[in-house]
């Protein structure tokens, strides 16, 4: 028989942004973060994982590529987790299972959208990589007959060991990773704060702005903030903690001026933390701050109109806009995004615009 499973995550976007980490190995995090995970058929990763006990290697394929498995690297501290849980959980209770723990994997894993685009493909792609291999294994029943052996939080630790904002990945809909305190991290893990149908309104708009690959990668550059600012110490001990019961209430009480006022003074925070770091990272470009400078009019006018916020802005670690809207307002902020920015077809902006409408 065959022993294969296939699974896929979609990407999520932080609200309150994960940046800096108190233990590089096991990735554990300086502050709590939240993120909006985004539906399955927008960006996402698909990954096959295969055990087969004639592999004389495991090999990992990424979009069709072979990718190096480093000796100690992230990917195979994921692996030898997967593997322990495997014999733990399941050989050492049934000695007739077979012992699939011991052979080599094959794993190929795709992503829908360009893996350059700047876009968090890692998160994605370990989020994929955990759960296809926990089916594979037996640990995640997606027969709801069957018992499962570990809970998406469990798993969630595992995609933690390959990225940090892999671990949001797992649960669908709003979905925060705790800090924790344990120096193991085993209490650094992702929880779902509500599921996708709670909020259906909600959408976000993936603004590609460029998609060359980004100057300085998310795991170093944090570690340069950690090592060198002082805003970033203020921004765990202050700002975050009360920003996470914000959010959370926010998105419980469905109230969308709220959700976009956090959103993005986080994104902002977290931008002003790059800046801080020395030597300073910059992320934002020139298109990046003009797409600030809309949504905060059309919020402004909005504002004066009726009293509510239209839309909410957040960055990552590029030029990227990713656009929170409700439903009723996505036409509008489409043409809009639209019209401001009549060079569209010119530079800066790739042709053809790139504006996947992410329903979440
Ligand atoms: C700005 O999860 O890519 O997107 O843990 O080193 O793999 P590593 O970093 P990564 O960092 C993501 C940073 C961010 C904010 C966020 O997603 O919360």
């Amino acid at each position: 028989s065959v022993f294969q499973a296939t699974t896929s995550a979609p990407v999520n976007i932080a609200c309150i942004k994960y940046w800096g980490k108190r233990d590089n190995t096991l990735i554990l995090p300086t502050n709590s973060s939240l993120s909006i995970t985004l539906s399955q058929d927008h960006l996402r990763s698909t990954t096959t994982a295969r055990a087969d006990p004639t592999f004389t290697e495991t090999t990992l394929w990424l979009n069709g590529k072979v990718e190096d498995i480093k000796s100690g690297g992230r990917l195979e501290r994921c692996l030898a987790q997967l593997k322990k849980m495997r014999r733990e959980r399941i050989e050492a209770k049934d000695p007739n299972t077979p012992k699939l723990s011991e052979w080599n994997l094959h794993v190929a894993s795709f992503n829908n959208f360009p893996t350059a685009a700047g876009l968090a493909s890692s998160a994605s792609g370990f989020a994929a990589l955990t759960s296809s291999i926990a089916a594979l294994y037996g640990l995640s029943s997606f027969d709801p007959s069957k018992p499962s052996v570990s809970s998406p939080s469990e798993l969630s630790l595992v995609a933690r060991l390959g990225s940090g904002s892999a671990c949001r990945s797992l649960f669908g809909g709003f979905v925060a990773w705790e800090v924790g305190s344990s120096p193991t991290g085993e209490d650094s893990l992702a929880v779902q704060v509500a599921p996708q149908e709670h909020w259906p309104t909600m959408h976000a708009l993936i603004c590609v702005v460029n998609d060359a690959k980004k100057g300085t990668s998310s795991t170093s550059g944090m570690q340069r903030t950690v090592e060198t600012s002082a805003l970033l110490q203020h921004r765990i001990k202050n700002v975050v903690p009360a920003r996470m019961q914000a959010i959370e209430k926010a998105i419980k009480d469905k109230d969308f001026d709220s959700f976009a006022r956090i959103t993005m003074a986080d994104s902002n925070q977290f931008h002003a933390v790059a800046l801080d770091t020395a030597p300073p990272i910059f992320y934002l470009n020139d298109v990046s701050r003009s797409i600030i400078a809309v949504v905060e009019e059309l919020n402004r006018v909005s504002y004066e109109k009726t009293g509510h916020l239209v839309a909410a802005y957040t960055f990552d670690a590029g030029p990227n806009a990713v656009v929170y809207t409700e439903s009723r307002n996505v036409k509008q902020i489409i043409e809009i995004i639209v019209r401001y920015f009549p060079q569209v077809e010119s530079s800066p902006f790739p042709d053809p615009f790139n504006l996947f409408s992410g329903s979440q």
